[in-house]
């Protein structure tokens, strides 16, 4: 494994694995077995309580694991942030979580759902605290308040949507980016995933090294100093995502898959969400 410091001083995994969609305690069991010690939920995720649960069932301290969950758009909309917090809190059985992240900016909310997770920083419950699908004029909106400065933006970002601008911007401001649907899987869009593991030039650099496409995308997250969190229910493809650690891109590789860019979402457009 490698690890990122975040803005806090805190270290945190390079790779972790996004639960999305997983509702029983296997698939991060299988998890823990190979290696991950991060695990990315969310309120909205439903499933708080089944990472909570698998937590425990590992039989590791709770200091080995790094949790991160995120705060709803209903509960911004609601001005439910502090109660919603607490629940998550007790899904998960804990009394911190490592990150904290807004899940989407909600207009007209995310500002003030900002200062309140500086309360939570501030007591102590959220180690540290950051955004989700924040773009550069959020980042900016909230850049006027804050105290604490995000550490992280959790951005959908795989090699047809590589986020340069926005990477950048984020690494001015010692913003740790985190990349959401690594594989293009995360979206209704399904052929983006498809194009994306069958991409011949990805194909040829794992060659190479003996590696998939899958694999091969995700070092170049870590070359790029971009956290990730493939999402798998499979334990044979969780323990491959993870088997990233042996090898190294060479430069010309990363400049060949980043010139895949383009711009091609396969989740929602932060600039036009409807949830
Ligand atoms: P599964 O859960 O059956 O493994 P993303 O993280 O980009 O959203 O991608 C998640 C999707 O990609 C899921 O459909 C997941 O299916 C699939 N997936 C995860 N890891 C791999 C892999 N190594 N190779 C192929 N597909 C994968």
């Amino acid at each position: 494994m490698e690890y990122v410091k975040l803005n806090t001083g805190a270290k945190m995994p390079m790779l972790g694995l996004g639960v999305y969609g997983i509702d029983t305690t296997e698939s991060i069991l299988s998890a823990f077995e190979a290696g991950y010690r991060s695990i990315d939920t969310a309120s909205g995720y439903n499933n708080e309580e089944i990472v909570g649960q698998a937590v425990r069932e590992s039989g590791l301290k709770r200091e080995e694991v790094f949790i991160t969950t995120k705060l709803s758009n209903s509960a911004q909309r609601e001005g439910r942030i502090e109660e919603e917090f607490a629940q998550s809190l007790e899904k998960l059985g804990t009394d911190y979580v490592d990150l904290y992240l807004i899940h989407w900016p909600v207009a007209e909310h995310y500002v003030d759902s900002w200062l309140a997770l500086e309360k939570f920083h501030k007591d102590g419950r959220a180690k540290a605290i950051g955004v989700s699908n924040f773009q550069d004029y959020h980042l900016e909106a909230i850049k006027k308040v804050w105290s604490v400065v995000p550490a992280m933006n959790q951005i959908e970002l795989h090699p047809f949507l590589t986020q340069k601008p926005l990477i950048a911007l984020c690494t001015a401001e010692g913003i740790i980016p985190e990349s959401w649907s690594p594989l293009g899987g995360g979206g209704g869009a399904k052929d983006i995933k498809d194009n994306l593991l069958t991409n011949p030039t990805i194909a040829d650099i794992g060659k190479k090294y003996g590696k998939s496409i899958a694999q091969v995308i995700l070092r170049w997250n870590i070359e790029l100093g971009i956290v990730t969190i493939p999402k798998s229910v499979n334990p044979e493809r969780i323990k491959a995502n993870i088997d990233i650690f042996d090898f190294a891109l060479t430069p010309d590789e990363i400049s060949a898959i980043d010139a895949l860019n383009k711009n091609q979402r396969t989740g929602p457009d932060p600039d036009n969400f409807n949830f």
